[in-house]
């Protein structure tokens, strides 16, 4: 992953009409995509998360706002007209699109299908067949160039998909719920498939799932939608150290309850191999006292060991203050759940200390 943004959209807003009805689909969204990184865009249906894709390739027109895509902006390309003339249909040749429902011709063959857009490109029909061939090894499929759609299963139909979305050499990826009508195995596969094809090709990939798992599991950077609007976004370890975080909290549950009123109940995050347990111990032999956990949990994020941890101290905040900056002077990190959890310049400072 670079600093060096490929896709960025400001202000990005999209108002369907229909009669005298309106929708604001998108309600100046500012997107921020890194390149090399995987980036996921989650929320609920109805979000608006369709529509920023297919607002990211121009397949619809944004009513305002901008969108850039490898340092060409998209929607100066497009100018006014409804159709795609041919500068932005040559900038779209270098986005691949993955959908749902894999959008393949039953007519063609897998080779044929993965030909199509080289066909559009008018190229010859020799580097087409090497192209096609090339990305049916690259995603596994080697052996069904012959073979029809209705030949393969789900997630085979997907691997053509993406050969296909990758044959004019994108330097992005989009996909669509690209593993929705999967099943959890196969789900797991193109996964790792779009993980894989990421890091050998350097390429940047931005998602959009409802699920959660999904982004857990191959995602860098995430951005949460409601209503049309982008409400978190960041890098998962940024995420993950801002406290209050919604994204973070799904991400990474802990669950459990203060056991009485005059109790401190604190999460404790780890990153790598940091071990909380020997931390604890020294907590309470130091300062004599006695710390309950109430739950805990390891989990890979983003390719990262990561561990939280609740634990419960008697008294209230205002007792624990240097239990709770031992904690914290140990490298973890630390959030105070609840009510009277103090949403202070110390929270901030601890946010950018962990995101380093
Ligand atoms: N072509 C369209 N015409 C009118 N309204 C639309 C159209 N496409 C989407 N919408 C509306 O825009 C909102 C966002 O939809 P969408 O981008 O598909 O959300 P998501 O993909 O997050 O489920 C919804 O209220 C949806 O009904
Ligand atoms: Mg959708």
């Amino acid at each position: 992953m670079t600093d060096i943004p490929v896709i960025t959209t400001t202000g990005l807003t999209k108002v369907y009409r229909s009669g005298d009805r309106e929708v604001t689909a998108l309600d100046g969204v500012d997107l921020h995509v890194r390149e090399g990184e995987v980036y996921g865009v989650i929320g609920q249906s109805g979000a608006g998360k369709s529509t920023l894709i297919r607002c990211v390739n121009l397949l619809e027109r944004p009513t305002s706002g901008t969108v850039t895509v490898a340092g060409q902006d998209l929607t100066e390309l497009a100018g006014r007209g409804q159709r795609a003339n041919p500068a932005l249909r040559a900038a779209r040749s270098h986005i691949g699109m993955v959908f749902q429902h894999f959008n393949l011709l039953s007519s063609r063959t897998v080779q044929d299908n993965i030909e199509l857009p080289l066909e559009i490109l008018k190229v010859g029909r020799r580097d087409r067949a090497r192209k096609a061939l090339e990305l049916l090894d690259l995603v596994g499929l080697a052996d069904k160039a012959k073979a029809y759609p209705a030949q393969l299963s789900g997630g085979q139909k997907q691997r053509v998909g993406i050969a296909r979305a990758l044959a004019g050499d994108p330097k992005v990826l989009l996909s669509d719920e690209a593993t929705s009508a999967l099943d959890p195995e196969t789900t797991r596969s193109i996964l790792q498939l779009l993980r894989d094809l990421n890091r050998q090709l350097g390429l940047t990939v931005l998602l959009i799932t409802h699920e959660m798992d999904v982004v857990k599991t191959i995602c860098d950077s995430a951005a949460l939608m409601k209503g049309g609007r982008i409400v978190e976004q960041g890098t998962v370890t940024e995420l993950l150290a801002t406290p209050g975080s919604e994204l973070a909290t799904e991400l990474f549950p802990v669950t459990g309850e203060a056991t009485a009123e005059d109790r401190t109940v604190v999460d404790v995050t780890f990153h790598g191999e940091a071990a909380t347990e020997p931390v604890i111990s020294t907590l309470s032999r130091t300062y004599n006292v006695d710390v309950s956990i109430l739950g805990a949990a390891m989990d890979t994020v983003g390719g990262k060991q990561i561990g939280r941890m609740r634990i419960e101290l008697p008294g209230r905040f205002e007792d624990n203050v240097v239990p709770i900056g031992f904690l914290r002077e140990q490298g973890l990190q630390v959030d105070v759940v609840g009510r009277g959890a103090p949403q202070t310049p110390d929270a901030a400072v601890l946010t950018k200390e962990v995101a380093k």
